[in-house]
């Protein structure tokens, strides 16, 4: 996947420094030929030779050494760069790249570089909270770095919160995601639902179903990595947003319905991959509800059907419903297509061990227009999105040839 790009990793003095190693063996193991540049920090963290010998190359940081050759380091291995990757990146090399200052060979090279720059913050919560910091990041971004967001945890200062270097597998995701070969959606816009929503029944208590996300998440990586700009309409959900992904957090139906039809005009495809309670209750009361002998009824009220009303104004958006059924699957899909006005209809029968909720695989029936029935094995979630995506991918085609 990264085959005949070269990546240049800049490591920092962090604790973190010493899952350079592990950064270092993904992008070999994914094709790249990796050169890595280390602060005189992130020496003191882990040593230039564990990194020198898995990246088979020689390992940089000094910036006034004697040249080897006539090359000026910091503006060969600029160049080198087809991409640049700072991992882990302290506060202080945030701070300088800022403020332009190259007082380092790390920081030289990155001022010296067009190559785009990747950085993933590594840092103590009230270091990466600071407005300071904060206030770096944003004008980095402004000026196109891109930050792979550090994870919420305990960390090594023995603190909890935002400041965990991201996952390896994360970080590594997003130099791939970079790279993507297929980018049949660029230039398109693409709406996803995702999860369940929660109907609150009072301060405590909520309605809700056991959708997990992990379909829509699937869809929206998926489609980010073939080129979209991607909008991820979901209710909670403990997964992790996918690299590149614009998230818009939502809880009850009514929310869900708003963050749609707010976003839905800019977008060419929407995929309703989220499991929308139909009901919620018609009182929320302001209290917990105390406890009582006998019977508590609740008196439920309909949602807005949300994918009944894009369909009504979905224009030549392609349009495209999930159906989750437990009896009557083809039916009962086939009359959501042509109720609520659809491209195509993703049918999962909720009672089959591997498909619907909560699993990291599917087995669906697709079912477009015309009544035709594609029937699929059980696969994983990512590999059925790559499969909705080539079919709202050809219909988007075929629209922008009309
Ligand atoms: O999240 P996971 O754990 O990975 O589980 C995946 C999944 C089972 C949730 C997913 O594969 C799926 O089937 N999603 C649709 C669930 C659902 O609500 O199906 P439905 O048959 O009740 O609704 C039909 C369609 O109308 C869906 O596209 C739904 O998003 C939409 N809908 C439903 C009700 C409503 N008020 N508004 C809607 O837009």
């Amino acid at each position: 996947m990264l085959q005949g790009k070269t990546i240049i990793l800049g490591v920092s003095g962090s604790i973190a420094a010493y899952k350079a190693a592990e950064i270092v063996s993904g992008l070999k193991k994914a094709g790249a030929g990796v050169k890595v540049i280390m602060t005189k920090g992130a020496c003191e963290f882990i040593t230039p030779l564990t990194l020198q010998t898995l990246s088979q190359n020689p390992v940089a940081s000094e910036l006034f050494l004697a040249p080897k050759n006539w090359e000026v380091e910091h503006i060969s291995l600029a160049d080198e760069a087809d991409l640049f990757l700072l991992a882990p990146c302290t506060a202080n090399v945030i701070g300088k790249l800022a403020n332009g200052i190259a007082d380092d060979l790390l920081t030289s090279t990155v001022m010296a570089t067009r190559a785009p720059v990747f950085l993933a913050p590594a840092m103590n919560v009230k270091m990466y909270e600071n407005p300071v910091t904060q206030h770096n990041l944003a004008r980095l971004k402004q000026y196109g770095y891109r930050e792979i967001e550090p994870e919420y945890g305990v960390l090594a200062c023995g603190y909890q919160g935002k400041g965990r270097l991201a996952k390896v597998e994360d970080i590594l995701q997003a130099v791939k995601s970079f790279f993507r070969t297929k980018e049949d959606l660029k230039g398109r816009t693409v709406l996803i639902t995702a999860g369940a929503t929660r109907e609150a029944i009072d301060p405590v208590r909520y309605l809700t179903n056991r959708s997990t996300g992990k379909m829509g998440y699937a869809l929206a990586k998926a489609a980010y990595l073939r080129g979209a700009e991607v909008k991820l309409v979901s209710g909670p959900s403990a997964l992790k947003v996918p690299f590149g992904v614009e998230h818009i957090p939502v809880e009850s139906a009514r929310d869900m319905y708003k963050a749609v039809m707010a976003h839905f005009p800019e977008c060419d495809l929407i995929i309703k991959a989220a499991a929308v309670a139909d009901y919620r209750p018609v009182a929320v009361a302001c209290q917990k509800v105390k406890k009582k002998s006998g019977i508590w009824s609740l008196e439920l009220e309909r949602n807005p059907d949300i994918l009944y009303e894009l369909g009504q104004n979905k224009g030549s958006r392609i349009l495209v419903g999930f159906a989750a059924e437990t009896e009557n699957l083809l039916a009962n899909a086939k009359g959501k297509i042509a109720k609520k006005n659809l491209d195509f209809i993703v049918a999962n029968d909720l009672t089959v061990p591997g498909a619907g909720f909560g699993v990291d695989t599917n087995i669906v029936r697709i079912i477009d227009r015309s009544g035709r029935v594609e029937d699929y094995p059980q696969m994983s979630k990512l590999d059925l999105a790559g499969i909705i995506l080539d079919k709202a991918a050809a219909l988007l085609n075929i629209d922008r040839k009309n």
